[in-house]
């Protein structure tokens, strides 16, 4: 059984290690966690297995009023293609909209098409696409989704 619950300090640690498996291309370090995780405008989300392991994450930054941008969702290779991903998109969605967000948006490597097509079955449109986003001939798709 999966349970999902909001993340807390104690779980930084381990999105530094997932992080380095799951975006090789740019990971984030744990001072960077700890910045993004200590402001009232980011909220972070866990997917956690009967262990309590966790199994997948996500994080958005919502400022209000304006678009919200997701920071990353993740799902470790042994539990994919089970909704955990939509399960948690919809949980920093749901929160973006309490913000107030008018928008939610975000940047993909252009050749993960795992992830995009997850982003186009919650509705993602495809905008432009930033050339060397994640670094030298790594470009980034940007999608949008409306929410209001
Ligand atoms: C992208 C990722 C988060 C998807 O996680 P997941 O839990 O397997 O996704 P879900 O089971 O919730 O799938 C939701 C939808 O995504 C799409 N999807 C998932 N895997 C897919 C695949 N291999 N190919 C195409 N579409 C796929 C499907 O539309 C799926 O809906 P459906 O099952 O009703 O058809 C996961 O593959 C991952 O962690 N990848 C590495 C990290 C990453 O790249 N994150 C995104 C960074 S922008």
């Amino acid at each position: 059984m999966t349970l999902y619950r909001e993340a807390n300090a104690f779980d930084l640690p381990v999105f530094v290690s997932l992080d380095k498996e799951l975006f090789p291309y740019s990971p984030w370090s744990a001072s960077q966690y700890k910045e993004e995780f200590s402001s009232p405008t980011r909220h972070f989300v866990v997917a956690v297995d009967e262990e309590q392991t966790i199994i997948g994450y996500a994080g958005v930054f919502a400022a209000g009023g304006v678009e919200a941008d997701i920071l990353t969702v993740g799902v470790v290779p042994e539990h994919r293609g089970k909704g955990i991903a939509k399960a948690l998109m919809a949980l920093i969605t749901d929160w973006a909209i309490s913000q107030g967000s008018t928008a939610m948006m975000l940047e993909v490597k252009t050749d993960n098409l795992e992830a995009i097509g997850l982003y186009e079955a919650l509705g993602y449109s495809k905008l432009n696409v930033r050339k060397d986003y994640f670094g030298t001939g790594l470009d980034a798709q940007v999608m949008r989704l409306e929410l209001s």
